[in-house]
């Protein structure tokens, strides 16, 4: 299966409808965060991303984040009044905002923690939960140990990231220590990390022939060719389907924010993975960076 990795700020419901359309090949999404800081209650709203009639073009597995057992149950009752089936935990977001509070990968400095809100969990609900986890905080010395305890859970699958949170997005990925769990995990492994060209998919895939799963963010927008290709889809994806993919995401986005500044912000993450297409190079990033309206940027 090809996963659609979450990019919180990017691959939210507006988003994910009009890549499924450009490319069906992508099977599912894993849907960014919603963040539970009650353990009491929390207003539906917040799972805006996640309603089902905004989400008709893709499946989605929707994440949280949490640092109680009491607020991934609260989770589960939410998501199963959605009519979800599963839910994510994320045990992956390198940002000091979130890790401070022991929240996304801020949890993998305590592993015993883990330990007993995944005890807690599975003794008060049988709603499915996956988990997406990076190799370590710092450093990956507990790896084996959090593989030994996620081996205890009924975990449905879990995605693994293979960078240290200490890394964020830079440096390589580290497929020694991911080895160590696709040895060692007895769930099914989702890997992600800087799939972006189909010459490392393909090494991926001799180097751990079990897996089935791959989840792709960053190269979905560096490289427009890379879903053809691994699909072996013989289409190439033009500069003329790109004008129309980027059409329709500015009016959606437009439509749906009503605000140009949001929009323009929007557009400009995406320009910094946009322009690294072949067909998009020879445009000069910087210049798209200081537009002021949506309409300044051309191409
Ligand atoms: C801007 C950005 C936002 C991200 N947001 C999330 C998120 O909400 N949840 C999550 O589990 N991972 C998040 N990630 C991590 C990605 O899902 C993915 O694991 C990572 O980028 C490595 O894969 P890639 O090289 O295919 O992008 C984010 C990454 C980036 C660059």
């Amino acid at each position: 299966m090809i996963w659609m990795a979450p990019l919180h700020g990017i691959t939210d419901y507006t988003f994910r409808n009009i890549y499924a359309v450009f490319f069906p090949n992508i099977d599912i999404a894993l849907a960014p965060f919603v963040s539970i800081t009650s353990t009491e209650k929390e207003r539906v709203q917040k799972f805006f991303d996640f309603f089902p009639e905004n989400n008709k073009n893709l499946e989605i597995v929707p994440q949280i984040m949490a640092n109680k057992s009491e607020q991934l149950l609260l989770a589960s009752q939410i998501l199963h009044s959605l009519n979800y089936k599963s839910m994510n935990w994320n045990m992956g977001c390198p940002s000091t905002q979130v890790t401070k509070h022991g929240r996304g990968a801020g949890l993998l400095k305590n592993i015993s923690q883990i330990d007993q809100i995944l005890n807690d969990y599975f003794q008060n609900t049988n709603f499915q939960l996956n988990i997406k986890i990076r190799i370590g905080y710092d450093d990956n010395k507990n790896f084996v140990k959090l593989i030994e305890v996620l081996n205890k859970y009924p975990l449905e699958w879990l995605c693994i990231h293979p960078r240290l949170s200490s890394q964020m997005y830079d440096g390589d990925v580290d497929l020694e220590t991911f080895n160590i769990a696709y040895k060692n995990s007895n769930h099914r492994i989702i890997y992600s990390g800087d799939i972006d060209n189909i010459e490392f998919y393909k090494s991926l895939k001799s180097q751990f022939p079990k897996i089935n799963d791959w989840m792709i963010g960053r190269g979905l927008l560096s490289n427009l060719n890379l879903i053809n290709e691994i699909s072996q889809n013989r289409k190439k994806f033009s500069i003329d389907d790109f004008k129309l993919l980027y059409t329709q995401l500015t009016d959606n986005l437009i439509d749906r924010h009503q605000n140009e500044k949001v929009v323009l912000g929007r557009l400009k993450e995406l320009w910094q993975y946009f322009h690294k297409n072949n067909f998009l190079q020879h445009l000069n990033l910087t210049e798209i960076l200081r537009s002021e309206n949506v309409e300044d940027i051309v191409f």
